[in-house]
């Protein structure tokens, strides 16, 4: 039986089964409405897209790495500005001090669950850089282009580790992750950053195609925790089905490894913490 770390070592990723309780998941979902419920919407909203060039690059993204943001939907307005549907189905995400910042998510990010898992997967010198709510509401839920997440959370050298919670059950029909077992050892695209005098950049370091063949879906039941390496390219499909797929995500990097300051998301270093 090969252990953990192998078997991530060899994948690139692990799929763990029952990790959280159908309780844990059901307080996640139930806390990030609450927060929905309590934002204060002015009418101008940052959209999170998904497709890199098109990322919205505004300031209230640039500025979420300490908060709690919203991002919606991109195709969550209609012609006149105004919401289609109410505001919590309009939001694509939520993030990305959560697990800092407020005390469900604390929990949630820091169970002995995952501190257990940190620990056989070596992680002991680890900072939990970001979070993210992810909604995918039913029949609005856009698809996630392939892309690979230290792209988005770049080190020297490259440390980045995802941890993604299943909150719902995944199934190809409401937007499951793929991914190809192997898939990570391959060479880093892009480097997604501020670039100089505003706005971001995805700056690009290999100009490889992905390869899609052998992608296989990550259809898991609820309470799984899906561990990516940060090279592993991965993506969902929109949500065409008429329930959700809500998930939660966070992203750990090295706390040796250099972070740079050009990275889009930037924290106050001082505030970042490990398991
Ligand atoms: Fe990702």
């Amino acid at each position: 039986m090969p252990t953990l770390l192998q078997q991530f070592q060899t994948d690139g990723f692990l799929i763990l089964r029952d990790f959280n309780t159908p309780a844990e998941c059901d307080a996640l979902i139930q806390r990030a409405q609450q927060l929905a419920d309590d934002f204060n919407y002015n009418g101008h909203p940052s959209v999170f897209q998904t497709n890199e060039q098109s990322r919205t690059s505004d300031d209230y993204f640039l500025d979420s790495g300490d908060k709690i943001s919203f991002f919606f939907e991109k195709n969550a307005f209609d012609e006149s500005g105004g919401l289609k549907t109410d505001l919590f189905h309009s939001l694509n995400k939520i993030g990305h001090a959560l697990h800092d910042l407020d005390p469900v998510f604390n929990s949630f990010s820091r169970s002995p669950q995952m501190k257990k898992l940190a620990t056989g997967l070596g992680l002991n010198e680890c900072l939990l850089i970001q979070s993210m709510m992810i909604f995918k509401h039913a029949r609005v839920g856009g698809e996630v282009d392939i892309h690979q997440d230290a792209a988005f959370l770049y080190t020297e050298p490259r440390s980045c580790i995802g941890f993604w919670f299943a909150l719902e059950d995944a199934t190809i029909q409401n937007g499951c992750l793929w991914a190809k077992p192997g898939g990570h050892n391959t060479l880093l695209r892009s480097w997604f950053r501020k670039k100089d005098g505003g706005g971001t950049e995805s700056f690009v370091l290999n100009t490889e195609p992905y390869s899609m063949e052998g992608m296989i879906p990550m259809e898991v039941k609820k309470g799984t925790c899906i561990v990516l390496d940060g090279l592993l390219p991965h993506y969902s499909l929109p949500n065409t089905s008429g329930r959700s797929r809500q998930a939660y995500a966070i992203h750990t990097i090295d706390s040796k490894a250099q972070y740079p300051q050009s990275n889009w998301l930037q924290r106050d270093m001082s505030s970042v913490k490990g398991f």
